[in-house]
């Protein structure tokens, strides 16, 4: 049967292609590609492709990264598959920037040993990454969307999956497949700031929840250290991390370079930078980034130069103020080398999933390297897997078939609540600094919302993971249990 894939964004499309000739259904709410994460990452992609590195090398940094709950097995997967993951999106029309002696210009970013961050037309990687696969997408005729689809719930029989509900057009319909791969991006949403997108609040935890498939790793939501701290959008500007790699330094408003004495510096791990941040945010004081220093900025960094342009800021002239913001999902769906959850026919790929390469704290650029390697890896074992498709498009009326499973996203989006409590709660008692006290009064608050909203639970669950977890790790950090 056809595979339906829900969500455009790099895991999904890279997925798609990898697919090829194989016929696949992408189920996309605003089209492909757009309103997702992927389009909105800076840094680039990590891969080892620089003389004086190496996949081990890559995967030393990743591991010590991830504090101890790195899985060594998909880390040394993923890292070695770097290479071939960027060959892969060139072969799909990428153009990564390149000097003049033809060789890939690397970044370096917090945590990584060497220049490692693969990048095209400068900071703007995730949007002409994305940009290149969906024009590459158009162009295949096995891949198929179905775009102003919602996924609603997963059917399944027995334990196996058996289709996929969406509401199109204003109707349920059922997507009949044995094979559906969540893509759906991660959780940002649940939070009052943060760089995702609306849509990400974890629709496809739910989603996969809903047909009891093993979660992992819940509590671990990473904030990036250096958001623009201005109130405006509800998406915060991100300030690529990179800035930070090419001599950027962040200070505060006495003018210190608070960073200085730390390991690392600047480029320490996220964890550690982000939380030194936030040290100093709660003793009174103002972050900002001083990137005076960088030369041609506008040329280097495109993406960051039009959103402080936006925010009348110039990096030439003024400091950015800046503040952690909820970004990056390690916890999701529990899945295996080729991404496979624990229920038969129900697959992930992408933010959604916890493979074991991000532990507890992801290194930058790691997202998009998972991405796209997620993507060649479960193509390469559906395809060993799969029989020929019997019917060519899985599209069919819930009318005609067995009673529908009640919604585990709701069919009509604009019934939900006003998020803005869940957000609040998050914000105050699940943010970058937790307490017992405080995860206890996030699920007692969290409880009465979730009987009607979806969103509350996944902010339940992950409040749930981080009371469980009484130890400072990575991203988590209880402040009543410091190591
Ligand atoms: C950044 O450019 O700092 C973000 C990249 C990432 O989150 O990996």
């Amino acid at each position: 049967m056809v595979p339906v894939i829900v969500g455009s964004g790099l895991a999904g499309l890279s997925l798609a292609l990898a697919l090829a000739p194989r016929p696949v259904l992408v189920v996309t709410t605003q089209g492909p590609g757009q309103t997702t994460s992927s389009v909105l990452a800076q840094g680039g992609l990590a891969a080892a492709l620089g003389t004086d590195d190496s996949p081990a090398q890559h995967a030393n940094d990743t591991l010590r990264a991830g504090a101890g709950l790195c899985d060594p097995e998909a880390v040394a997967r993923f890292t070695r598959l770097g290479p071939r993951v960027v060959q892969t999106l060139e072969s799909w029309g990428a153009r990564f920037d390149r000097d003049s002696y033809g060789q890939h210009v690397l970044s370096l970013e917090g945590a990584h040993s060497v220049r490692r961050v693969a990048h095209v037309r400068g900071d703007s990687t995730g949007a002409a990454l994305t940009e290149a696969l969906v024009h590459r997408a158009a162009a295949t005729p096995s891949v198929r969307f179905l775009t102003g689809a919602r996924a609603v719930a997963i059917r399944t029989e027995g334990e196996h999956v058996t289709g996929l509900d969406v509401l199109h057009e204003g109707r349920r319909q059922r997507l009949g497949t044995d094979t559906v791969i969540l893509a759906t991006g991660g959780a940002g949403a649940l939070w009052e700031s943060t760089t995702n997108p609306a849509g990400s609040w974890g629709a496809g935890l739910a989603l996969a929840a809903g047909v009891g498939a093993v979660l992992r790793n819940l509590e671990f939501m990473q904030f990036h250290p250096t958001a623009l701290a201005v109130p405006r959008r509800a998406e915060r500007p991100l300030i690529s991390e990179a800035l930070r790699g090419e001599g950027a330094f962040l200070v505060n408003n006495l003018g210190e370079a608070f960073m200085a004495d730390v390991p690392g510096r600047d480029l320490a791990p996220r964890d550690v930078v982000a939380s030194a941040i936030h040290r100093q945010i709660h003793s009174g004081r103002r972050v900002a980034l001083d990137a005076r220093g960088l030369t041609d900025f506008a040329q280097r960094f495109p993406t960051v130069a039009r959103l402080c342009a936006e925010e009348g800021l110039d990096p030439a002239r003024d400091l950015l103020p800046v503040e952690p913001t909820a970004h990056y999902h390690m916890g999701g769906i529990e899945v295996d080398g080729a991404g496979r959850t624990s229920v038969p026919g129900l697959w992930a790929c992408g933010e959604v999933a916890c493979t074991g390469l991000h532990g507890a704290n992801r290194l930058a650029s790691n997202s998009l390297l998972e991405a796209v390697a997620m993507g060649l890896l479960a193509a390469d074992a559906l395809s060993e897997s799969g029989n020929a498709p019997s019917a060519p498009w899985p599209v069919e009326d819930s009318a005609t078939e067995a009673p529908a499973p009640e919604s585990t996203v709701p069919d009509d989006p604009t019934s939900l609540p006003d998020p803005a409590p869940l957000q609040a709660i998050m914000t105050r008692h699940v943010g970058l600094v937790r307490s017992e006290s405080g995860l206890r009064e996030a699920i007692r608050l969290l409880q009465p919302l979730a009987i009607q909203d979806p969103r509350a639970q996944v902010g339940l669950l992950i409040a749930t993971a981080a009371l469980a977890r009484r130890e400072s790790r990575g991203a988590h950090i209880r402040e009543d249990a410091p190591v």
